[in-house]
């Protein structure tokens, strides 16, 4: 029975055209298969809440035709908020602003889903952080800026599935359509999955099947308190692009795991802040695909995907998103494309190509450029988020100072 399902699966997935609903097992069903993935906004107001500037951004995604709106990553505890301008989702937030910010993510026919996250160890500029083991981020000269963090106690393990089960449970309450529960690119949840990070000797430590437990227990604590009705996804790397780290073997066990968990869809990317695969600079050398950039890392679990799946990183284009579904993908993620062009979607859904331009910074400093590529986008969602109607021009250089500084120099954490 299983087998049958997998293959119809294929083969209704490899004839797909990008403008084709998408019935999920729990919640509604995606009314295209083109994704906004999350970016972090860096936008929240006073109180790490959303606000005005939120709601006009998502209206404008919403307007642009995508099919499914990823928020950027909320943050499931204030003890570990990845940066102070992050949105903070937990016991006792107003659900109130909450509630806009879903509604104007539907405005346009979208559907919404909360990223949800914990940082980990993945925190500038304090003094202490969480994770799997004491092992440092490994940012070349700028590891300083990163605490050695402190190893999780079974108490502080039990707390941090509470606290995603409870962000989960205050989403659906909003009004979003779903949760999507970030175990990539090197926050919490892939410091437990990855062997670099975790050298635990405990029950969440050495086999995979025990580095997967904290995010399998997050998935069946979010499941529980979320009801059937509501959609759980979860975003995962392919590989870490790190020598002896999680690689394309681990991620399609963990993939199966997930489907047996009741995921309904799994998102595959790569890299972390120690491999910027995201920006074309993997730490173990391999060179990536230009456009779809994950596709060959996640081909064996295209081959026969016991759920469906969506691969995001380096989609510019309408025939790179025919690519990523044409290979067994049910939906094409886009991140920075649609910072640069938010109603790209609707375009490529009525069949233009044309290329959504994004030129990469290219500096020495591989952390750098990366950065500075990153804060031109923010720069962008800050355009959109005041109303603009096409983003005013910034150097790298302006972006990356007016960007950063904020993090170097904190002025507001709870
Ligand atoms: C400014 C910015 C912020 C991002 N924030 C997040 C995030 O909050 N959560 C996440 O899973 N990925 C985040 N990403 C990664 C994207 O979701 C995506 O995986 C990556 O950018 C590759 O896709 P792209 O080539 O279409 O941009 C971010 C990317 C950018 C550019």
């Amino acid at each position: 029975m299983y087998a049958v399902h997998t293959f119809l699966f294929v083969t209704e997935a490899r004839m797909t055209d990008p403008g084709t609903p998408l019935h999920l097992a729990h919640g509604p069903a995606l009314p295209n298969r083109i994704a906004k993935a999350a970016m972090e906004e860096l936008l929240a107001e006073p109180g790490h809440l959303p606000g005005q500037r939120l709601e006009r951004l998502y209206r404008r995604w919403s307007a642009g035709g995508a099919g499914l709106l990823i928020t950027g990553h909320v943050m499931v505890t204030a003890q570990a908020m990845a940066d102070p301008r992050d949105v903070l989702l937990e016991h006792g937030t107003p659900l109130a602003p909450f509630r806009r910010w879903a509604a104007a993510a539907h405005d346009g026919g979208a559907r919404a889903w909360m990223q949800i996250n914990h940082p980990g160890r993945v925190i500038p500029g304090i003094a202490q952080t969480w994770s799997a083991s004491d092992v440092r981020v490994d940012a070349g000269r700028w590891s300083r800026l990163y605490a050695r963090p402190t190893p999780m106690t079974r108490t502080d393990l039990v707390g941090t599935v509470e606290s995603f089960a409870t962000t989960a449970a205050l989403a659906r309450e909003a009004g979003f359509d779903g949760v999507e529960i970030h175990a990539a690119h090197g926050y919490l949840l892939s410091q437990f999955l990855s062997p670099l990070t975790n050298l635990r000797t405990d029950e969440w430590g050495g086999p995979l099947t025990n580095r997967a437990r904290l995010l399998l227990d997050v998935v069946d604590a979010v499941r529980t308190r979320v009801g059937d009705d509501f959609t759980v996804a979860v975003k995962i790397n392919t590989a870490d692009f790190q020598r002896g780290g999680f690689d394309e073997q681990d991620a399609r066990t963990v993939v199966g795991l997930l489907a047996s968990h009741g995921v309904d869809l799994a998102e595959l990317s790569g890299g972390s802040i120690e491999s910027l695969a995201v920006n074309g600079f993997p730490a173990d050398g391999r060179t990536l695909a230009r456009e779809a950039f994950f596709l060959d890392t996640a081909a064996t679990i295209l081959a026969a995907p016991p759920l469906p799946v969506m691969v995001t990183g380096g989609i510019r284009r309408r025939a790179a998103i025919q690519q990523v579904l044409d290979a067994g993908a049910a939906v094409a993620g886009v991140a920075t494309a649609l910072a640069a062009d938010p109603s790209a979607p609707h375009r490529w859904l009525s069949g233009e190509d044309a290329e959504t331009l994004t030129p990469p910074v290219r500096w020495r400093d591989k952390t750098l450029s990366a950065a500075a590529s990153q804060a031109l986008t923010h720069h962008r969602l800050a355009e959109y988020a005041r109303g603009a109607t096409t983003p005013c021009a910034r150097g790298p250089l302006h972006a990356l100072a007016a960007d950063r500084l904020p993090t170097l120099f904190p002025t507001r954490r709870r």
